[in-house]
């Protein structure tokens, strides 16, 4: 909290799963530091991340006479991470947030890169603001307990991330796989290193996802087309990243820019981590139509994240029948 140098009170947003347990202790610990706090405990999962959720964060602070001295702390998921940076972008015009990721998947990604917001009937993540955090503090205790299909699905993007870094670090999760899938904490704090890491300097390149950010979205084209078209029930953003990600690693061995060997390699350490990898049946048309209404889809095109050998990733722009065509 330090680093926040907050003189006022903070608001610390958590949900009703995660508050209990990791939030309430570091509450009573703000508290005898001589910490004003408000506390905002909010319905936990996906269908609390609304607008209502936000008002509850502002009129919380507001009846608490947050001033901009003030701060927003989120432990919790991705969910919290979201909702309680988008509260503290727009409260005030801008106050400050950290926050204390409690999901692998809010501590590699979520928790990083200062994107915020909430769904509404439209889609998932569609308001929102750019809000980077004054700190990020991982303290992987609370992983233990995370349920561990929520704790596989984490180490999807971790993958992503050995991918786009480089050699070493697909060479270090192979040899580190059976730990992690086990929770081990070494290998655990190593992952979330090297994860935070890379998506904190590809986020410092480009903030505002202009261009080299997109690399982030490795699997995410056919990932994101599986949750929604399975309307984001029977299927986790993890093990969706991983079957995108086997059909992005197909998609560029038809192109020719990476080899069967690769292509192997890292269907076998999404196998080895307990992700899904058989994305076959998931490529029906439901799921390539909404491939085609995807946002980030220019006019009759696509740029797709095409993976070759670790440390190279490039974006493409496909034209969708092209994509089609190499999903197919
Ligand atoms: N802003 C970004 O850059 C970014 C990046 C990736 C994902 N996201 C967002 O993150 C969200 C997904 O995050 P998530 O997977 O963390 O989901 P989540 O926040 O819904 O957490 C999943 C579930 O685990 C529970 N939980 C959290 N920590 C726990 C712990 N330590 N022990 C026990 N239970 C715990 C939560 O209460 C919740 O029920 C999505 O809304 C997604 O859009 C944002
Ligand atoms: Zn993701």
């Amino acid at each position: 909290m330090a680093s926040m140098a907050t003189s006022g009170r903070v608001v610390l947003v958590s949900d009703d799963v995660v508050g209990p347990r990791w939030a309430d202790p570091l509450r009573e610990r703000l508290q005898a530091a001589g910490k004003q706090v408000t506390a905002v405990v909010l319905g936990a999962g996906e269908e609390h991340k609304t607008l209502a959720s936000v008002e509850r964060i502002w009129e919380a602070a507001l009846d608490a006479q947050v001033d901009r001295g003030g701060a927003v702390l989120g432990v919790g998921g991705g969910v919290i991470c979201d909702l309680s940076g988008f509260a503290a972008s727009t409260l005030l015009r801008g106050v400050p947030v950290g926050h204390v990721p409690t999901t692998l998947l809010a501590m590699v990604d979520a928790a990083i890169g200062g994107k915020t917001g909430f769904d509404t009937r439209h889609g998932k993540n569609l308001i929102g603001s750019f809000h980077q955090p004054k700190f990020v503090l991982c303290d992987i205790d609370v992983l233990s307990t995370l349920a561990e299909g929520e704790r596989r699905s984490g180490l999807a993007e971790v993958v992503k991330s050995a991918w786009i870094e480089g050699e070493a670090a697909v060479a270090q999760l192979e040899r580190d796989a059976v730990a992690l899938l086990a929770g081990e904490p070494e290998p655990t704090a190593r992952a979330i290193r090297m994860a935070a890491s890379l998506k904190a300097r590809v986020v410092t390149e480009d903030e505002r996802e202009s261009g080299a950010r997109a690399v982030l979205n490795l699997g995410h084209t056919v990932g994101h087309a599986i949750e929604a078209s399975s309307g984001y029930r029977d299927i986790r953003h993890g093990e969706a990243v991983s079957l995108g990600m086997v059909a992005a690693f197909r998609l560029a061995s038809k192109l020719g820019v990476v080899s069967a060997t690769d292509v192997e390699r890292a269907v076998r350490l999404l196998g080895a981590l307990g992700l899904p990898t058989d994305v076959g049946p998931h490529l029906h048309q439901g799921v390539l139509s909404f491939i085609g209404s995807d946002k980030k889809r220019r006019s009759e095109g696509i740029t797709f994240v095409v993976p070759s050998e670790p440390g190279r990733v490039d974006l493409r722009p496909l034209p969708l029948h092209e994509v089609f065509d190499l999903l197919r």
